[in-house]
């Protein structure tokens, strides 16, 4: 038996309603969030625009371009949110408008007042355009947020925003994605087979999922990128997509299929390279295949604990704990570096050096040692950390925290503390590097005397040597010091017995290296003489105590090098082993010679 539903026609009315906008809307037309279901759409109803909600239980919302329930565009991009009562109107002065409900405060427009606006309508491939009778004065497809459409013209003039990531396309043709408008984590060219300069670049995404690129220089569009499911099946939409993870997909969904869209392309492989995927001093890695965010070790607190994506904050500064900063060992790990990286923070030089270096240097909060070959230490400075964490990855990072460690659950144990500045840690860091640097000149000496003709190669490598010594080892006077425990006098007082007494001249040499007026300090060449006995060793002035110096500025520098004793193995060939016990004749002569090779071939190596 049938009966009546009262409700039907209200039922039947609505539906009407959204249906009814699909024609050109004209000015003075309004949609409200409160009534969501109110839709403008595109002729066939593949498309809408109105208000959607930005999660199941939250009362913001935004005004989308929507497929399936999937928004293509957002009215603001992120900052678009609006209350649960807002309106979006499109005034008779031809503005497209967005306002708050409770607050009237304008959340975005259109800014087409005054242009002889006439209509706007949503078209079949899901451009808003707002037009004057003739011309498109403004769309969507030109003003576009973080999705590419088919049909859709994107240019050097247009960008993807999602967070702080950002996709463009440059001049050159290369599509670009980065990290707060200034880091490039990745980047893709034409086909290095199109050799061509490019004039006014489009990309476009092909309704059969093929990316492409075209220019009027060039004859037919240069492919960037398929779609895993390219050319398959009729009723695919596809859509490409700048993701807030910062990563750049092409996704595929069925025409009338509600489920999630499929990824089909993205742009980075790894997510954990994408930088900044875990926030500042955030640790990226892979729990089988999804990548998952950590902080580095339990000195380190999670900004927001429901949302591991925000980073990490150490829970003692490193300001607070003078002194008694340590380095952090993190096996396996690399903090992500993207050209261009400044020369000034890049060294060739040993894990050990490039730990130290970092734990000295005041300015310096995180370091990574490339394990792969090239040698590379990258110094950080504060800034944004992005680490990354995996078996695979051939390298070691440090990061510097407040003693003493505490490692993850389920980690290596501490290894961290082994590094903590202890006064016998100075004392053999200096030694040793003065040492290291005395058996490098040895060894150097004798293989230039016996392999002169060779000697373009050595040079090269020296270059290199000088290059990687232009990494400064900075302590503050104040900071040895309080390290020490004032090691000069226990130094004095034989604390160290029989072991030092053999190095007593290096560790006189080493007290000229640490004056506090930098003019005080001997040039590296006469550190050389007096360390080979060529050069008298003059009682170096005693550092004032108590001096109250402020941090790197007033700090004493220490401008030797602790990468030349890692350096030693790669300049020292293997032949010349011997020469370490054959220190005879004057290396005086080789150690300025050295100095002067080392300035004009550096654009050897280069
Ligand atoms: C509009 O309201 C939303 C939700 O309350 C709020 O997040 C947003 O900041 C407001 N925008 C403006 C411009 O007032
Ligand atoms: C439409 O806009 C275009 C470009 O802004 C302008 O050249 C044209 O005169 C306008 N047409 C009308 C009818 O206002
Ligand atoms: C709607 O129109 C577009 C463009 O003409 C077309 O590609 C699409 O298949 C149509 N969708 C439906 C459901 O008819
Ligand atoms: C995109 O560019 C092509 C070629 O220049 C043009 O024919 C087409 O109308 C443009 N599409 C849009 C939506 O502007
Ligand atoms: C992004 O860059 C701006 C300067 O361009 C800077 O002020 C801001 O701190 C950066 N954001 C982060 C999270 O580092
Ligand atoms: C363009 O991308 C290629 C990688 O595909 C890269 O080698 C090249 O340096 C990039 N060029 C520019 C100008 O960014
Ligand atoms: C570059 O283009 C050539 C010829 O068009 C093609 O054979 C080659 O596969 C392309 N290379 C890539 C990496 O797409
Ligand atoms: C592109 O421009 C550069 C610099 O102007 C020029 O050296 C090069 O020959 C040009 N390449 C082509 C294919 O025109
Ligand atoms: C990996 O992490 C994700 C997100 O935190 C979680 O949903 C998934 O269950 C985890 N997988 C494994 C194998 O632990």
């Amino acid at each position: 038996m049938i009966t009546f539903n009262p409700l039907l026609p209200l039922l039947l009315s609505s539906i009407l309603l959204s249906l009814s906008t699909a024609a050109d809307i004209q000015p003075g037309q309004s949609l409200s969030a409160a009534n969501p279901n109110v839709r403008w759409t595109s002729p066939n109803n593949t498309f809408s625009f109105g208000f959607i909600s930005e999660s199941p239980n939250s009362n913001s919302n935004s005004v989308a371009i929507t497929y399936n329930g999937i928004p293509l565009w957002k009215a603001g991009g992120d900052a678009g949110a609006t209350d649960s009562t807002a309106t979006i109107t499109f005034l008779p002065d031809g503005n497209l408008r967005l306002v708050n409900g409770s607050s009237g405060n304008v959340v975005w427009q259109s800014n087409t007042a005054g242009r002889g606006v006439t209509t706007a309508a949503l078209d079949d491939s899901g451009n808003f355009i707002i037009r004057n009778r003739s011309t498109t004065v403004w769309s969507t497809f030109e003003n576009p947020t973080d999705t590419i459409l088919p049909n859709q013209n994107f240019t050097v003039d247009n960008v993807l925003r999602s967070g702080l990531y950002s996709f463009r396309l440059i001049n050159s043709g290369n599509l670009t994605l980065r990290w707060n408008d200034s880091i490039i984590y990745w980047t893709l060219g034409l086909n290095s087979s199109v050799n061509a300069n490019l004039t006014s670049p489009t990309l476009g995404l092909q309704t059969i999922g093929i990316l492409s690129l075209s220019d009027p220089i060039l004859s037919s569009s240069v492919i960037m990128a398929y779609s895993s499911d390219y050319a398959e099946g009729p009723d695919i939409f596809r859509f490409t997509k700048l993701d807030n993870d910062g990563n750049l997909r092409i996704y595929s969904s069925s025409l009338g299929n509600t489920g999630n869209p499929n990824v089909r392309w993205a742009a980075v492989s790894d997510q954990c390279q994408v930088f900044g995927y875990c926030g500042n001093l955030g640790i990226c890695s892979y729990n089988g295949s999804d990548p998952v965010c950590g902080c580095p070790s339990q000195n380190f607190d999670p900004i927001d604990p429901v949302d591991s994506r925000k980073g990490c904050r150490r829970n003692v500064e490193i300001e607070d704990c003078p002194g008694s900063s340590t380095m952090l060992e993190l096996d396996n790990a690399r903090f992500l570096t993207y050209p261009p990286e400044l020369s000034s923070q890049v060294f060739f030089i040993g894990i050990s050096a490039c730990r130290l270096n970092c734990l000295v240097s005041g300015s310096c909060i995180a370091s990574t040692s490339l394990s792969d070959g090239t040698g590379l230490c990258y110094l950080k400075v504060p800034s944004f950390v992005s680490g990354y964490q995996s078996p695979a990855l051939p390298s070691t990072s440090f990061l510097k925290v407040c003693g003493p460690v505490t490692p993850n659950p389920g980690t290596a144990s501490g290894r961290g503390t082994r590094w903590k500045l202890r006064p016998w840690v100075v004392v053999v860091a200096v030694v040793g590097t003065l040492f290291g640097l005395v058996a490098v000149e040895l060894g150097l000496w004798f293989w230039c005397c016996r392999n002169s003709p060779k000697l373009g190669v050595l040079s090269a490598q020296y270059a290199l040597l000088e290059y990687a010594s232009g990494a400064p080892v900075q302590f503050s006077y104040k900071d040895l010091q309080r390290a020490t425990k004032g090691f000069k006098e226990k130094l004095g007082a034989g604390g160290f017995g029989a072991v030092y007494r053999g190095v007593r001249r290096v560790v006189e040499v080493s007290f000229w290296c640490i004056q506090e007026q930098p003019s005080q300090r001997p040039m590296m060449g006469k550190v050389v003489q007096m360390l080979e006995g060529v050069a008298e060793v003059e009682k170096a002035p005693a550092p004032k105590a108590g001096t109250t110096l402020d941090g790197s500025v007033a700090g004493t520098s220490v401008n030797m090098s602790s990468s030349v004793s890692t350096f030693a193995p790669s300049v020292v060939p293997p032949s010349s082993s011997s020469s370490l016990q054959t220190p005879k004749g004057s290396s005086f002569a080789s150690g300025m010679n050295v100095e002067k090779v080392s300035s004009s071939l550096h654009s050897d190596t280069m």
